[in-house]
């Protein structure tokens, strides 16, 4: 995706960034802040959702012979031919909808095109669409885009259950649409078989359109994956969105589909034509490969991240974070409050700040990953499960600000023994001063630039950190 213009361009070209209107209110969004500060300091980075390892074999082997066959001028505007049969076999086979590939199939760049053009070629200006946040964040962009009014219904933990009353009020003579994505990013919620049919009924009922993001659909692990579309009388009002990235491990391909009757696949199309015109031709052909695979390599993919997924829950309730159920996707949500930080952009900033100082240190890099990852496991296990009250965590948090603080003015050593005192005195318990110590020279030997991540202008660093210090020791609860 391209990236943002960042303040530096701005400055060297002396103009104020610009953009239009309608997109005035999107901020550079928190996936690109978080993502740019993982690679800045090499941290671990599970915002965005893509797999760490590669797509299959025998798809790219598909993609590197379709190249080599010549099928690398324009396709079809709406779809390679065998790819969008290869995308209504599969739909038949996941939902029992028998949809003709010539009419009721585009296929796009990506999932987000398949949204972009839906919104574009369907959503008039001043039409209300509902979204259950948190969502997917290009929802609300290309609505805007649209000009449609948003309106959200928020799912709470710890089920993230479909509010339906809410979702009643908020159906109006104006409603085009509801907006629905199961498994749900960023909940790892799943739609139930009585959430999905009381919002089908109340879109038949209230003559209302449903789009539906699945492009998890294929890791749903503790409830079989419900299409929107397959529900009684919701084919005729349902566009169903959909990818190769997220199933295949190929998120960087961006090749996506959208599944709707000829009169609403009418719209998309026509947005789609003057977004894109038409998507990557040998990775289309490499995609009906995909989406043919035999059914042993969904069966696969789901062992596989069942498998992933439970070694990060365990290890996120084993340093203290509270999990939420999540059924589906790769995704789960914790709540960071057990850590006394005062929000999760605090917290994510932190914790990428004591990845950037743990994974400076010199040596050989093998050794020295295994290390700092002993490391820091042990620190946060040790945090929570031995020093569980909040004054504990408070000085702890302040230690680290005033390192901070400390680092910048006077060098690693000073800050290793003022955050050790510091630490001390307020927790009285000695061997964590072992540990602070230990914290402490991963932050002296890397003291370069430690406060960057917390993207403060550099004069007022050390005067932030102190005052970050001092607030944390007097707020701090007993
Ligand atoms: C819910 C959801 N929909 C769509 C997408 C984008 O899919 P694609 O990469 O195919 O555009 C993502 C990517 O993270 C997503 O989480």
């Amino acid at each position: 995706m391209a990236s943002s213009p960042s303040l530096k361009d701005a400055v060297s070209t002396q103009q104020p960034l610009q953009v239009a209107k309608r997109l005035e209110k999107f901020k550079t969004t928190i996936f690109t802040q978080m993502s740019s500060l993982a690679i800045k300091h090499g941290a671990i980075n599970l915002g965005q959702g893509f797999p760490n390892f590669d797509g299959p074999e025998f798809v790219k082997e598909a993609a590197i012979q379709a190249i080599k066959d010549g099928k690398n001028q324009y396709a079809r505007g709406y779809g390679v031919p065998d790819f969008s049969s290869a995308i209504a076999e599969r739909f038949k086979k996941d939902t029992g909808l028998v949809v003709d590939p010539e009419k009721e199939i585009t296929v796009t760049s990506g999932c987000t095109e398949a949204i972009a053009a839906t919104m574009l070629g369907l959503i008039n200006p001043g039409d209300e669409v509902i979204l259950f946040a948190p969502f997917y964040d290009s929802y609300e962009a290309t609505l805007s885009m649209a000009g449609a009014k948003i309106k959200c219904i928020t799912l709470r933990p710890p089920d993230f259950a479909v509010p339906i009353d809410e979702l009643k009020s908020a159906i109006t003579q104006d409603t085009r649409a509801v907006l629905i994505n199961t498994p749900h990013n960023p909940t790892g919620k799943m739609f139930s078989r009585e959430e999905l049919s009381t919002i089908a009924s109340l879109c038949i009922e209230n003559d209302v359109l449903v789009f539906t993001d699945e492009v998890y659909d294929k890791l749903a692990f503790e409830m079989d994956h419900i299409s929107m579309a397959s529900l009684p009388g919701m084919y005729e009002r349902t566009v169903t969105l959909n990818s190769l990235g997220k199933t295949f491990s190929l998120t960087g391909w961006k090749i996506g589909w959208a599944i709707a009757p000829p009169h609403l696949t009418w719209g998309v199309r026509q947005a789609h034509s003057f977004l894109t015109f038409a998507t990557s031709t040998p990775m289309q052909w490499a995609a009906a490969v995909a989406l043919r695979a035999p059914e042993s390599y969904y069966v696969e993919l789901k062992r596989d991240y069942m498998a992933k997924k439970e070694i990060l829950v365990e290890g996120l309730e084993a340093v203290g974070f509270k999990v939420f159920p999540s059924s589906g996707t790769y995704f789960v949500v914790v709540d960071h409050t057990p850590f006394g930080l005062e929000n999760d952009i605090a917290f994510s900033l932190c914790g990428i700040l004591a990845g950037q100082l743990l994974f400076r240190w010199p040596g050989d890099k093998i050794g020295r990953k295994r290390f700092l990852a002993w490391l820091r496991n042990r620190l946060s296990a040790t945090i929570m499960a031995e020093y569980p009250n909040n004054k504990t965590r408070g000085a702890f948090n302040a230690s680290v600000f005033a390192m901070q603080g400390f680092g910048i003015l006077a060098g690693g050593f000073v800050a290793m023994a003022v955050s050790a005192i510091i630490f001390v005195l307020y927790t009285n318990l000695l061997h964590t001063l072992l540990i602070q110590l230990l914290y402490c020279a991963g932050i002296g030997l890397c003291l370069e630039d430690s406060f960057n991540a917390c993207c403060i202008p550099g004069s007022f660093k050390p005067i932030v950190g102190a005052w970050r210090c001092l607030k944390l020791l007097l707020t701090q609860p007993c």
